[in-house]
């Protein structure tokens, strides 16, 4: 039975930075043989983050979040999935508000609050956590490092892809006012020359998540 992984994109815009690497990411595991099942957390039913119920801290529904909403089915997904691939930009310091929903679901669900046994998740999967930002690559290394964290506790090994200093929008002349924070040209020239690059490593990445 071929290997399933479940693809996330945290981005509400399909096919720009974060869409094209998690896309790029589940395409090389799809090319190690894996079946990929790929959710847009924008497009999807209404949903919140975790709702402090604590129905997930009762012994019939262990490692189970029982808060019932768009996310169901992205949660379920990747308990049955053999690899995680979750993208999303940079929002105020932060990864988006959806991603906060579903990481905060998908990781309080495997929180025991117990010391000596404080996770209850007997399926550790690998994660690839990928982040697109306008600031540049080791901007937000901290932030990132506390993800990681936190995914290999409670969801499985994670490793990292960053895609800084991105391209925000196909003309910065057509704006209202110029947006003097950024440099239009080098950003271009980026977009063309590393971000390739970014999108080759997220496919191989992608790929490594089976081995
Ligand atoms: C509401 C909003 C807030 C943002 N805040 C930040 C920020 O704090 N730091 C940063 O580096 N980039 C920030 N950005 C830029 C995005 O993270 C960056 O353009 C990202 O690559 C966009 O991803 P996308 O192309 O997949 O939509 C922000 C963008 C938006 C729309």
């Amino acid at each position: 039975m071929s290997k399933k992984i479940v693809a996330v994109n945290a981005s509400p815009r399909k096919g720009w930075n974060t869409d094209t690497l998690v896309t790029e990411a589940a395409k090389g595991a799809e090319s190690a043989g894996a079946e990929i099942q790929k959710f847009d957390l924008y497009r999807l039913e209404k949903f919140t983050g975790c709702i402090s119920c604590f129905g997930c801290k009762k012994e019939k529904f262990k490692g189970h979040c029982i808060c019932r909403d768009g996310l169901t089915p992205v949660l379920d997904a990747i308990r049955e999935a053999d690899g995680l691939i979750i993208g999303s930009p940079v929002y105020l310091s932060e990864m988006t508000a959806v991603f906060r929903s579903l990481y905060e679901r998908l990781t309080f669900q495997n929180l025991t609050y117990n010391k000596e046994n404080y996770c209850c998740n007997a399926h550790m999967i690998p994660v690839l956590l990928i982040m697109t930002s306008n600031a540049p690559d080791t901007y937000y290394t901290q932030l990132l490092e506390n993800y990681r964290k936190t995914l290999n506790l409670l969801v499985g090994p994670t490793e990292i892809l960053v895609s800084g200093d991105t391209l925000q929008l196909k003309d910065y002349s057509k704006l209202d006012w110029p947006w003097t924070l950024f440099d239009p040209e080098a950003k271009k020239a980026r977009h063309e020359t590393v971000f390739p690059q970014e999108c080759k490593k997220a496919f191989e990445m992608g790929a490594a998540l089976l081995r």
